[in-house]
């Protein structure tokens, strides 16, 4: 088990596009576990490799319910369907927080760490994770998606006080 280092706002691999993986080895599965360690660390429910300075598609997402740890390799929104704006923030980004609009259910399709292909038909906030980290592959973060006027800077204890 290891923690990476996490690369924050303002560094420009975090607006790169990630390359496709086209092999899964040992360096990739500990890449992935350090990947769930490193979001687990810092209570995330979703993170991408270029967010620990790698350019590769993978992600990782964890919503802490049983069955819901997904490691997804060159993953693929194939289908969206429906809007919610929901409060989103991101380990990039420790004090901003901010409304975004994210489709209400998505299909995904990825490899996973086997290299078997697996399709997942998700809503709310596992179609809203989805989205935020495919974003990522794609050197999109979202500071960017924000609708207008609703960015705070704050940081994570004064918020949960706000609750
Ligand atoms: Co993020």
């Amino acid at each position: 088990m290891a923690i990476r280092n996490l690369r924050y706002e303002g560094d420009e691999i975090l607006s790169k596009r990630a390359k496709e993986i086209d092999k899964i080895d040992d360096r990739l599965k500990e890449l992935a576990q350090d990947m769930m360690d490193t979001m687990h660390k810092f209570d995330g429910v979703g993170l991408a490799a270029p967010q620990v300075g790698i350019l590769k598609r993978i992600i990782v997402i964890d919503l802490y319910e049983e069955g819901s740890q997904y490691i997804l390799i060159n993953p693929v929104i194939i289908k969206e369907k429906g809007e919610q704006l929901v409060d989103e923030g991101c380990l990039s980004f420790p004090n901003k927080f901010g409304k975004v609009k994210r489709p209400k259910e998505v299909v995904v399709e990825a490899l996973n760490i086997e290299g078997k292909k697996v399709r997942i038909k998700a809503k709310d906030l596992l179609a809203q994770a989805l989205s935020h980290e495919i974003d990522h592959l794609n050197g999109i973060v979202f500071v960017k998606k924000v609708e207008p006027g609703t960015l705070e800077t704050v940081t994570p204890e004064a918020r949960n006080e706000k609750k």
